[in-house]
């Protein structure tokens, strides 16, 4: 029996957890799988959500280490997860994407010895004024066995000296969870709450530091949101750190009286995904965003100076637009003029990575 401990913390992790737990229980004559929330994520809307519309199981063990400075997250994770790997010895423990927890997870296992496959690995953007980006080759560094989601990443693990042999080219695995709940997101009743019309808006999702954390940087995107409102309609579920600073930098009274924006509390899976998936284009900061946009061939433009994910500029629907008010603005007008994209459908982005991912961590315990 192989017991494989599978670690989630934060939002974007359950869509990427979900299919591998559901391939591992379908495999339960061979694998044992043990599900740990670190709770970085703890709001209802931000994790119990998830695990409700993913039809994720309960995790086994929730380590409840809340928020705190990058620093106090990760040694949490670290100090309360070594008693978990002293408590339940693994044949693997399982992270994916490229939070906190993700990298706090893999240090503990790397140190007790104990196999680490990482889902979503080889991501880089190159930029490491990102946390995430440090997370992704900690991680990448530590791991026994490199699940790549698009070719790219296995070319950038390559480059850093990681021995081709560990690493496996499994496709994306949170196409498998959209592909998945295409049907149910159907049901959701989002737009008749928002009472929006389909293809008549837009989305948009803001919460990274170098967006939100800085006053002028974020007024800055809310002007260039005034022109764009003035074309379609903007609905923006906020997440927790912007709605914090909002509050600290006195804006949420304009951004209430931003008649064009449709604000709203973050949304759980599938009221998100009717959202977009019905939108005429989305404006974001989140990675996974950009990769779902390019599946379903909605228009994307990614509010960052550069992206861990090429392959959804070269073949998917996304632009790279960077932060500033003018460009923002020029871009999404022009996007507007353009209409509907005509994208690609990366490799292996089949709604089958699950059962490779799984199938690699099986042979590679034979080995
Ligand atoms: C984290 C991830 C980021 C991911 C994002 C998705 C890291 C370094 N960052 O960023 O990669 O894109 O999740 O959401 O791991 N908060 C709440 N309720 C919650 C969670 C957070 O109110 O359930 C507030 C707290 O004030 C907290 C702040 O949001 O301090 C930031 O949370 P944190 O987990 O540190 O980072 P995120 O910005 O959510």
């Amino acid at each position: 029996m192989l017991r494989v401990i599978n670690v989630v913390g934060a939002r974007p992790n359950f869509m990427k957890i979900a299919p591998v737990i559901d391939e591992m229980r379908r495999r339960s004559d061979r694998i044992e799988p043990l599900l740990v929330h670190t709770g970085q994520h703890y709001d209802e809307s931000m994790s119990d959500a998830f695990f409700a519309d993913l039809q994720i199981p309960r995790p086994d063990i929730n380590l409840e280490v809340g928020s705190g400075t990058h620093s106090e997250q990760i040694a949490r994770v670290m100090l309360a997860f070594e008693q978990v790997l002293l408590a339940h010895p693994a044949d693997w423990v399982v992270v994916v994407g490229d939070v906190n927890s993700t990298m706090a997870a893999a240090i503990v296992a790397a140190r007790m010895l104990v196999p680490v496959a990482h889902v979503e690995a080889g991501l880089r953007s190159r930029d490491r004024t990102m946390p995430e980006e440090i997370n992704r080759l900690v991680t990448d560094a530590l791991a026994n066995l490199l699940l790549t989601p698009s070719r790219d990443a296995n070319e950038n693990l390559i480059r850093e000296g990681i021995e081709p042999g560990k690493i496996r080219f499994v496709g994306n695995v949170m196409i498998d969870t959209l592909f998945r709940s295409l049907d149910r997101a159907r049901g959701s009743k989002i737009l008749e709450r928002l009472k929006l019309e389909p293809g008549q808006f837009c989305a948009m999702t803001l919460h990274r530091p170098s967006n939100v954390d800085d006053k002028a940087t974020l007024s800055g995107i809310l002007n260039a949101l005034e022109s764009i409102g003035a074309r379609l309609p903007i609905v923006f579920p906020v997440h927790p750190r912007t709605r914090e600073r909002l509050q600290q930098f006195e804006l949420s009274e304009r951004v209430r009286k931003q008649t064009s924006l449709v604000l709203t509390e973050p949304l759980g899976y599938l009221d998100f995904l009717k959202l977009y998936s019905n939108s005429r284009l989305v404006l974001t900061d989140s990675g996974g965003i950009q990769e779902e946009t390019t599946a379903l061939g909605i228009p994307c433009l990614t509010l960052r100076e550069n992206t861990e994910r090429p392959i959804t500029v070269t073949e998917g629907t996304n632009r790279v637009v960077g932060n500033n008010p003018e460009n923002i603005k020029r871009e999404a007008l022009a996007a507007l003029d353009r209409g509907a994209a005509s994208p690609r459908m990366p490799e292996l982005w089949d709604g089958n990575a699950a059962v490779r991912i799984v199938d690699a961590i099986e042979e590679f315990s034979r080995r």
